[in-house]
């Protein structure tokens, strides 16, 4: 692929009066990590929010890997391989550290109804891999096995 990985060209995005985007340009090249620093209200989240769709900037375009995803639908983003996480961390308190891991992964998993309710052995290969994954990212970031917030990892039967 030619090109930066996640292109930003003037991009503007303004509340009633307050412009709280003014004619960004960012380029994020693959394999780069890059940081969006500034004061409260300086429009970081705003930026995040115009790429993963959740606002509809007033103008400019946003490409990643050259696709034009501007107006893409949030749903498309994330099957781009674009993934966000919220400034306050909302988590399923009724469910296990695992299992909120696992819901992370939905989008990267092919079963439906069918090929799940008929319990095909890619399925089971399917969901040991998200769970693989999942221990991973525990061990990694050494998560401990009860939050304090009452999440604790699960078993996975
Ligand atoms: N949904 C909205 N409706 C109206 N104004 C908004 C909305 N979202 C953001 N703003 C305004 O846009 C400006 C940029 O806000 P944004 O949340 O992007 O800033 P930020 O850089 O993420 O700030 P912080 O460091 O506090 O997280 C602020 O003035 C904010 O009040
Ligand atoms: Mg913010």
């Amino acid at each position: 692929m030619s090109g930066p990985l996640l292109e930003i060209k003037n991009l503007t995005m303004s509340f009633g009066g307050l412009v709280a985007i003014d004619s960004l340009d960012l380029s994020v090249n693959t394999g780069e990590i890059v940081g969006l620093i500034g004061p409260n209200g300086a429009g970081k989240t705003t930026v995040f929010n115009c790429i993963s769709r959740f606002y509809e900037p007033d103008s400019g375009t946003i490409h990643f890997k050259g696709r034009d995803i501007t107006r893409a639908r949030s749903h498309e983003i994330i099957r781009c391989g674009i993934a966000r996480t919220f400034q306050n961390v909302e988590l399923c308190r009724s469910m296990t550290t695992l299992e909120n891991l696992l819901v992370g992964q939905h989008v990267v998993i092919r079963s439906g109804v069918i090929r799940d309710g008929l319990r095909l052995r890619g399925v089971r290969a399917e969901e040991a891999q998200a769970a693989a994954r999942a221990d991973e990212t525990i061990e990694l970031l050494g998560l401990p096995p009860a939050l304090s917030s009452g999440l604790a990892r699960g078993s996975r039967t």
